[in-house]
Formats: structure tokens, sequence, C-alpha cells
């Protein structure tokens, strides 16, 4: 497929695209903590650009270090002394024939008053979610000082050599508190109707203007809140919105969706078919004359190229993909797109970044924000041989790092087919991802001609035999099975066995004990084939430590087959008419009647094992990843897999 839409020329004000892929504005924590850009940050940059995309949107850009500090970590170009660093920036993109805009970003509302020292300013003294603090409404000279920051801030990003600058006034942010009937209840000439509302950002726009003539002016805002409750912007005034924006000059209109109740309309979890929200995105590209960017979930080249097809939009918005592969647009435009790592949708970057405010990473690229600790692998491997035990992620990425170095790699997996807890991952609904995961890296690991040996375990003999100067353990590891009474019995199913479906719970009142992610898709696969479904747990909660937006998703489903819950309950024994748990706080006994128990407990390293390789190769260099060395997700799995792969032999 040549992708012929999403390799020609585009447009916007003065400037001239090379394609139609734009990376999209994503906080990355990395700034240091005056908001000034780190070489970690440039690299990072640097490598999306030498990927292929057109233009960069950069991360949200504070304009205002008095008023507003969502995060320690936030990148600013509030000060004339955030330029200097900007301009590496900009110049270590512009190497790679790439644009890049800064996204101008304001928090109001949903600033951080532990960060600033003071209370948090809004069009009205409105907080932007229960329990969180109540600003204090603007007066005319806040607006007027805060208006004057943006336009500070634009001249700023001139003098460092962006292209241009992108006003963010989407997510619920202070420009999107100004568009919104619900936050801005003002009685002035910006509250009110909609010209009112969109004031405050038009003026910033003219201001732009006047001060820099024609550099390129963006807006991004949210298409449409899809938010319930009244005031928040709907598609209809979304438009008319546009329209003002449009009519004050803007090049370009960036539409996203969701508010700062509906982060999931924005970014959304796995569960959501690509696609679902691009009704919007047509909308605008329908009501406005100048060039409508959308992101639309786009996890491949094939729909990115159906969504210009079909009008959608004129440029596809990449996020997350770009985080899982920034070379998306270079393997498309060369024909490899089968090699391209396509996001999972699990939401971990999202997780790092905002509710962790830790740097950005992502579960299927262990390079991300790592660029400038391994600016690109060493290629000593000389054609010496190495062998890797266990076919799972920790160890296909193991094995294809390594054979990008230039090493022999032999794969050994017990199994028949490669995978691993991948195999099991992507059983339960909507986790065709993963299995697009595993493809992928299957692919890769032919391609670079790594010997794999299926149904092997990979002894010592076998691995003695040839003779490698490094080995990676990576065999995974062993479910949790507490030593409980009862718990070797019948009707005890390990929930890997029955996501898979190598064991079948017969139909009945069932008993799933652990709710982390697995125990709650495997409740949810038992609930719809019929059975009644206890969940029992530990924590005071059911699905504890999961990431709020994947929690709550996976919990919709949960739900709906009405499982009885009992958290804060402990598993003590399983008898024949069913489990008794004892409730952590009072310490009280209860006999729940069940048929069947599902184990959904974790798994741990099977140290025995590896502690029998170990003891028997003491000849070559070993590295223990993934499972076999901590449990862990499949994130922590490929980051490992990836660093021994790229750091084994390095010595030598
Ligand atoms: C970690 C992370 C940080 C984000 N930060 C920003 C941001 O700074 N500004 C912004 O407008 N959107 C931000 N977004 C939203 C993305 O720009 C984009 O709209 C969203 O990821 C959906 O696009 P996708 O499906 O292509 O990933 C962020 C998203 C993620 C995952
Ligand atoms: S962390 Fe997960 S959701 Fe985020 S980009 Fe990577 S694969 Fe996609």
């Amino acid at each position: 497929m040549g992708y012929q839409k999403l390799f020609s020329q585009g447009q916007i004000g003065s400037l001239c695209l090379k394609n139609r892929g734009i990376m999209m504005p994503m906080a990355t924590d990395l700034a240091d903590h005056d908001g000034v850009v780190t070489q970690r940050q440039i690299k990072y940059y640097q490598e999306r650009a030498k990927g292929g995309v057109a233009m960069i949107i950069q991360e949200y850009t504070g304009v205002d270090d008095v008023d507003s500090i969502p995060s320690i970590h936030n990148l600013r170009a509030a000060r004339d002394y955030h330029i200097s660093a900007l301009e590496e920036l900009v110049d270590a993109v512009h190497l790679y024939d790439c644009k890049i805009i800064a996204q101008l970003h304001h928090g109001g509302a949903t600033s951080n008053p532990d960060f600033t020292g003071r209370k948090n300013i809004a069009p009205s003294a409105i907080p932007i979610a229960e329990g969180r603090p109540v600003p204090r409404e603007m007066t005319l000279e806040d607006i007027k000082r805060v208006q004057n920051k943006f336009i500070a801030a634009a001249i700023r990003c001139k003098k460092a050599g962006y292209d241009g600058v992108e006003l963010h006034g989407a997510h619920g942010y202070l420009i999107a508190q100004f568009f919104s009937k619900y936050y801005n209840r003002r009685q002035d000439q910006y509250g009110g109707s909609v010209e009112n509302r969109a004031r405050f950002l038009t003026e910033i726009i003219y201001g732009i203007r006047r001060e820099l003539g024609n550099y390129p002016i963006l807006v991004r805002m949210c298409g449409d809140e899809m938010t319930d409750e009244e005031g928040f912007l709907s598609l209809s005034e979304g438009l008319e919105i546009a329209r003002e924006l449009e009519i004050a000059g803007i090049d370009a209109i960036d539409i996203s969706n969701g508010s700062a109740r509906n982060g999931d309309a924005n970014c959304e979890p796995f569960s959501y078919t690509p696609g679902w929200k691009k009704h919007v995105a047509r909308a605008y590209k329908m009501a406005l004359g100048i060039p409508v960017i959308a992101t639309n979930t786009i996890k491949n080249p094939d729909f990115a190229e159906k969504l210009l097809s079909e009008e959608v939009c004129d440029f596809v918005g990449l996020g997350r993909s770009q985080l899982a592969d920034p070379f998306f647009m270079n393997k498309a435009h060369q024909g490899k797109s089968e090699d391209i790592r396509q996001c999972i949708g699990c939401l971990y970057c999202r997780e790092r970044v905002l509710r962790d405010a830790m740097p950005i990473r992502c579960t299927v690229n262990a390079r991300t924000a790592r660029e400038i600790e391994i600016p690109q692998l060493c290629k000593n491997g000389n054609g010496k041989a190495v062998a890797v035990i266990g076919g799972g992620p920790a160890g296909m990425e193991a094995a294809l790092v390594l054979a990008k170095r230039g090493f022999s790699v032999t794969l050994f997996e017990k199994r028949k087919q490669l995978g691993g807890m991948l195999n099991v991952a992507d059983k339960p609904p909507f986790k065709e991802n993963i299995t697009r995961l595993r493809k992928t890296m299957e692919l890769q690991l032919k391609k670079l001609g790594v010997k794999i040996n299926l149904g092997c375990a990979g002894t010592v003999e076998e691995i003695s035999s040839i003779s490698p100067a490094g080995v990676v353990i990576a065999c995974g590891a062993k479910p949790v099975i507490p030593p409980l009474s009862g718990i070797d019995g019948k009707n005890v199913y390990l929930a890997e066995d029955v996501v898979a479906g190598q064991k079948v719970v017969p139909p009945g009142r069932v008993a799933v004990v652990g709710t982390g992610l697995t125990g709650l898709e495997t409740a949810s696969m038992l609930g719809k084939a019929g059975n009644k479904v206890l969940l029992v747990e530990m924590a005071d909660d059911i699905g504890p430590g999961i990431y709020s937006a994947i929690r709550n998703d996976e919990l919709s489903r949960v739900l709906s087959y009405d499982p009885a819950i009992y958290a804060g309950h402990r598993l003590l024994s399983i008898e024949e008419q069913g489990i008794l748990v004892e409730n952590v706080t009072d310490h009280q006994l209860q006999l729940l009647e069940v048929d069947s128990v599902v184990l959904a407990l974790g798994v741990k390293p099977d140290v025995k094992f590896v502690r029998g390789l170990l003891a028997q190769m003491t000849t070559c260099e070993i590295r223990v990843v993934g499972d076999a060395r901590r449990g862990g997700r499949i994130g922590d799995a490929i980051r490992d897999g990836f660093e021994a792969g790229a750091t084994l032999q390095n010595d030598n």
C-alpha cells in the first residue's frame, strides 16, 4: 500500500509540511525543575523527528510560572532564560527536515497550589472537579496579564526558532475553562455568549498577530467534551467557537475530545474501537476552511490513510503511536508497515506522567525517553553465539536486540509457540493489540535470523552445545499458589489456565481470588459465560494498583455481571462447601458457598530453576530478566529484555 494521502505534502499557513503525519503534544515530565528543556528531552524529540513525522507539536509548555505549575517537571517558555535550551531542541529537530510547534499552556483551575504557593486563578470560582481547590475568579487585570504571558511566550518561541505555536484550548485547561459555560459564569465581556467565551483566546490570537505578523498560530480544542453534565462543550457549540477562532485568523485547528472530567475521550483505553470519534473531526473539517488536525487512536498507517481518504481531517495526529514506535512514518514510507511496533493502548504512559508525575515511558518501547542513555546499539556481536532461554516478551526483546547487535542468537522456548505471558494477556476481549505485538516481535525475530527452538526448554547441555558467550534467562515465572488447606482440590483453577482456555470452569458459583487486572478480566470472562462470580480481594477495594482509567474501563464490564464483592477479605482455606475467608479489619470468618475457585494472585520467579541454571553455567556472562527476575508487567519484561540485549557482552 502506497499511502498516497499520508505522504502527500500539506500546508498550514506559511508552513509547507512534507507529509500528513503530525506528532501530537504529550507531556514527558522530562524538563528540569525550573521548566528548562533537558538533554534527555532533546534526544527524545530528535528521535521522533528522525522517524519521519512532518511536524512535532511539542508537549504542553507553560507560559506562566507564577499561577500555573501543573507538575514539577513541566516544560516552560515563561522566562527569557528558557529560550536558549528551547532553541537547542528546535535545532535538533530541524536537522531532520521536521517542523516543530510549541503548545502554549496555562492550567487555570487545574494548576497545583502546592507548587505555586498561590490560589489557582480561573474565569470563575469553580473547582475543576469535586474536592479540588476552589480557584479565585480572575479580574480584568488578571486576564490582561495572562493574555500578555501567552503573547510573550509566543515571542520567545519565535526567537528560539519554533515554526509556530499552538494555543492549548483543550482538556479543561484555562482557555477551555473560558470556553465552558460550566466553568465560566462571568457576566462581563468574557462570559455569556460564544463570542464572549472565546474572547480570552481571540484577544491572545490578535496580540500574537500584532507582535509576530503571519507567524503560524494553531489552536487545540476539544471538538466535543463528551461530558454529560450541563455546561460542558457539545459538538455544536464547539463548532461555533471554532468559527470565532477561524475569523480571528488561526492557521489550523487541532481537534481533540473530552474534558477535565472525561480524559478517556481524549486518550482512551484499549477497549475503544479506533475511529469511534471520527465524526467529530469530520464535522469541523466540513464546517471550517482551515486545515484540521485530529487524533483518532491511530495505531497503524493503513488507518491513518483511511481517515485522510474519508476526509475526516487534513493531517493525522499521532500521539501514543509515536511513543510506541518513533519510526512509524519512515517504516510506512519504506513499505515496512509490518515492522511498526504498535501501541497496545495500555495507558502506562498516561499513568506515569499524569498520575505519578514521573518521566514518560512506553510499555512496548523501552527506548522511549532513554534515547540519550542508549543513543545507538553497540554493533559488536561479530557473529558470536548467545542463547536466550524463554520466548516471552523479555526473551523475545533480548533476542531482537542481540540480533540487531550482530550476535548469532539461539532462542529456546519450552512451549510450541512464542509469546509467553502475551499468549494469556491477549485472550480477554479487546486485547487484539497484544496478539499483534507478539506477531510483530515474532516477525522481527525471523527477519533478523534468530534461530528459534520451540518445544525445547533449553537444558544446560543444549545451551552448552552452541558455546554461547552470553546467556539471557527469560524463563518466566510460576503462579503464586498459597499453601492453604484444600488448595490442591479439583475445583481450584489458575486464572491463566482459565483465560487461555486450557481449563474450563464448570457452570456455577465461582470465587475469583485476587482482583488485579488478570483477576478482573477472568471474572468478566466467567461472568459472560453465565457463572455467578464472587470477587475476593485482600485490599480494601477491588482492582488495587490498576491505573484508574484502565480499572474503570475493566470494571464497566465486570460489574455488568453483578459479582458479589468481598474486598478486605483474605482467603483462609478451601472447604467442601466453599471457601473460608477472613475479614482483614474485624477478623470475622465467613464461609462463602462456591463450586469453583480461580486463583489470580500473580506470579513469582522460579528461583530454584534459575539458581540451578546459574550454578551450572559459570563460564559465560548471564542475565536474568523479566518474570524470571521479578513478577511484573509486559513493560517491565520488555524493558528488562531490551537492557540485557543492549548491554550483554559490551565490555568484551
Ligand atoms: C502521556 C501523555 C501526555 C499527554 N500530554 C498532552 C499534552 O501535553 N497536551 C495535549 O494537548 N495533549 C496531551 N496528551 C493527549 C495526546 O496529545 C493525544 O490527544 C492522545 O494521546 C490521543 O491520541 P492518540 O490516540 O494518537 O494517542 C497526552 C497524552 C499522553 C498519552
Ligand atoms: S505505554 Fe501503552 S498506551 Fe502508552 S504508548 Fe505505550 S503501548 Fe501505547
